[in-house]
């Protein structure tokens, strides 16, 4: 895992590469807000040490809040050992985030803090205020934005998978040529929240203009790089996104023929 600080929050960066799709950045944050939050927890795949990672960016001992995005598992990866690591924090989630989550291991709910959207957060020196990005896939997707450095946290939204792995790393989305960036976003809309082209209603783009009227410094979505500066190029992607082409993924027979493109192992 990938770990840089920019200002007062820690990226705890890892990948996914999603065959004919890209590599997509997993992201997880620190927050160092007096009361040190964490974002997600990345993926649980073998391998990965979340909370070994953690440990180089802070002692989770002193981490007092676990804000769970939505139970996605390329966000639940390491919630688990954290929890037994972190006994001060308390989990941030939704009634249904415990609900989904409740269908493969129950969270320990003396340790759940449930908050909706449009409520808030004190985390000691800032308030964090809970939103529902306009795009997700989830329906227990909260994000926030922290109002005293200008801060969007957005989970799954303004994702995008990237070309090469070294792109996915990247502490600066501007490194990706403007257009590259928007049509590899509308891709990951299509993928991610297909509901989006059923979307052409006055409530999705009513959401949209919400995070414009926000107007955020920087954005830290679980599946791009941090966005700084670019946050109404952002929202003009969402607002183009209900009228992209739907995604269709490969079918059987696409599978097939990928396969037959192998060469057989050695036995
Ligand atoms: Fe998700
Ligand atoms: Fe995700």
């Amino acid at each position: 895992m990938n770990t840089h600080r920019i200002s007062d929050v820690t990226v705890l960066n890892d990948q996914l590469e999603v065959p004919g799709i890209g590599f997509l950045p997993v992201n997880a944050y620190v927050l160092h807000a007096q009361q040190p939050v964490v974002v997600d927890t990345g993926l649980g795949l073998p391998g990965r040490d979340f909370v070994g990672a953690l440990c180089e960016v802070i002692d989770p001992a002193e981490v007092r809040w676990i804000w769970l995005t939505h139970p996605d598992r390329d966000h639940t990866g390491g919630l688990f050992a954290l929890l037994d690591a972190a006994p001060q924090a308390r989990l941030v989630t939704t009634f249904v985030g415990v609900g989904i989550m409740s269908t493969e291991r129950p969270l320990p709910i003396d340790r759940v803090y449930l908050l909706n959207p449009g409520q808030s957060l004190d985390v000691g020196d800032r308030t964090l205020r809970a939103f529902r990005p306009p795009l997700f896939d989830n329906p227990a997707t909260t994000g926030f934005y922290d109002e005293r450095t200008r801060t969007c946290f957005s989970s799954d939204c303004f994702g995008a998978p990237m070309p090469t792995p070294a792109l996915a790393a990247v502490s600066d989305v501007r490194e990706i040529p403007a257009a590259d960036l928007r049509a590899a976003q509308l891709l990951w809309a299509a993928v991610d929240s297909p509901w989006v082209h059923n979307a052409h209603s006055d409530r999705y783009f009513d959401s949209v203009r919400a995070v414009r009227a926000l107007g955020p410094e920087t954005v830290y979505s679980t599946h791009l790089p941090p966005a700084a500066g670019i946050a109404q190029s952002l929202c003009d992607m969402l607002a183009a996104a209900p009228d992209t082409d739907p995604f269709v993924g490969p079918d059987q027979q696409a599978l097939e023929a990928m396969l037959a493109t192998f060469e057989p192992t050695a036995g």
